[in-house]
């Protein structure tokens, strides 16, 4: 156990109750010591200045871009008399409410509403639309916000198999018209889903169709308006959410809809009711941002370029990254061990990923996600090749959940 876990298991034994503290040893005896030999299997070495890492959602690397830093920190110099208060009291021509409505004619929607995160914005949205009689249907490796929402809403959630638009189909047929809630870029392995597919799919059950953009959103369609907009599909998809933690590179969640909807929402959902609006200074960074993302045409290029040829590249070198396409690439070994062996050997040669395991991801199909940025040069890039290459023998590689799976597969 490490000395910053032994500490506060100390601390906890001598406050909590037997049936909390139970629950803590699961966590560091069972899983921290047992299964992970005492290393903390999302961490491991902590990053030397010249690690290449590779575990950021700010796609088109906007935190580097100091006129926007600028902008934010005149803003917090400049403004006075700023209400710290619940955003349900906002009125029309406040600067948050000017933002809502530019960042929704951005994604050309009608309206829509700031939330404080993107888990709140999901978590809300479903729970205003559904409850015990509406079914949510969930793509099996839909955001936890997702899933949350229905929870939240008391409402039944069905999975079906990842972007399978015909098993989601069956569940509809036993269970009637409900929700239908996707992502567009999934976050763990950077898969798209068949959106044209799922919003016939909603139009011909009578299903409401929610899309999360959290990983499109800037980086995907036109001007960055996401990939609802690149396949035509403003009209219709009833709602797109997205976290303003990504591309936008600040703190908060959006959800696209109608101005009689966002009207509804802002009273209606408890994300929206109990929680307090952004500061000034939140909306003078996304006011920039958007205008930023708005024209960085050549930043969104080069992370699809860089995407692609390291997805070849990997491939070439034997990996199977085929579940994906875009900017987030899963390196699947499976179980929890052989993960750690993974994420050592990429920290070995000064490469770090985020490490995803249970519930994050199926059980036993662990991975290390990278994810790519517009800034990453060439030689960024040629290191993680060379990585890869280097480290194939020393990972195992044959033994992957991911490479079982590609054996199995029928193509
Ligand atoms: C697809 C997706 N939706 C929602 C969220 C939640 O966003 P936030 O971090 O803003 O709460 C995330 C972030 O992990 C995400 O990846």
């Amino acid at each position: 156990m490490t000395q910053s876990a032994g500490d506060s298991r100390k601390r906890a034994e001598r406050c909590l109750p037997a049936f909390a503290q139970r629950r803590l040893d699961s966590h560091y005896i069972d899983h921290v010591q047992h299964l992970w030999g005492g290393d903390h299997l999302l961490h491991g070495a902590t990053p030397s200045a010249d690690a290449l890492l590779l575990m950021s959602n700010d796609y088109l690397d906007l935190l580097s871009v100091q006129s926007l830093r600028r902008e934010q920190a005149r803003c917090l110099s400049e403004c006075s008399q700023e209400l710290l208060m619940s955003a349900v009291f906002l009125y029309e021509d406040s600067a948050h409410q000017d933002f809502e409505r530019r960042l929704a004619q951005f994604m050309s929607a009608e309206d829509g509403v700031l939330c404080q995160s993107g888990w709140a914005a999901n978590v809300g949205l479903i729970q205003t639309l559904a409850d015990a009689e509406v079914p949510v249907y969930l793509d099996m490796a839909a955001h936890a916000s997702l899933w949350e929402g229905a929870q939240s809403a008391g409402a039944k959630a069905v999975r079906f198999a990842h972007n399978n638009a015909a098993h989601a189909r069956t569940q509809i047929n036993r269970h009637g018209p409900g929700i239908i809630a996707v992502d567009a870029v999934y976050s763990t392995d950077g898969s798209t889903a068949p959106l044209t597919t799922f919003a016939q799919l909603a139009e011909e059950t009578g299903c409401i169709l929610i899309v999360d953009e959290s990983h499109s959103l800037g980086t995907h369609g036109p001007a960055g308006a996401g990939m609802v907009c690149e396949m035509g599909l403003a009209e219709r998809v009833h709602f797109r959410t997205a976290s303003l933690a990504k591309t936008f590179a600040g703190r908060a969640g959006f959800v696209s809809c109608s101005t009689e909807f966002k009207g509804f929402f802002r009273v209606k959902s408890r994300s929206a009711i109990f929680r307090s609006g952004l500061l000034a200074h939140e909306i003078a960074w996304f006011d920039a941002a958007l205008t930023f993302i708005a024209s960085a045409d050549n930043r969104r290029e080069r992370l699809h370029k860089i995407a692609r040829h390291v997805r070849d590249e990997l491939t070439t070198l034997g990996y199977n990254v085929s579940d994906g396409t875009e900017q987030i690439i899963a390196l699947e070994a499976g179980s929890e061990p052989q993960t750690m062996v993974l994420r050592n050997a990429l920290q070995r040669r000064g490469i770090f990923g985020a490490v995803f395991c249970h519930p994050a991801t199926p059980k036993n199909r662990s991975l290390v996600r990278l994810t790519l940025n517009a800034s990453h040069t060439d030689s960024d890039i040629a290191r993680l090749i060379a990585a890869c290459a280097d480290m194939r023998g020393e990972v195992d590689l044959a033994s992957w959940s991911s490479m079982r799976r590609q054996r199995h597969s029928p193509n």
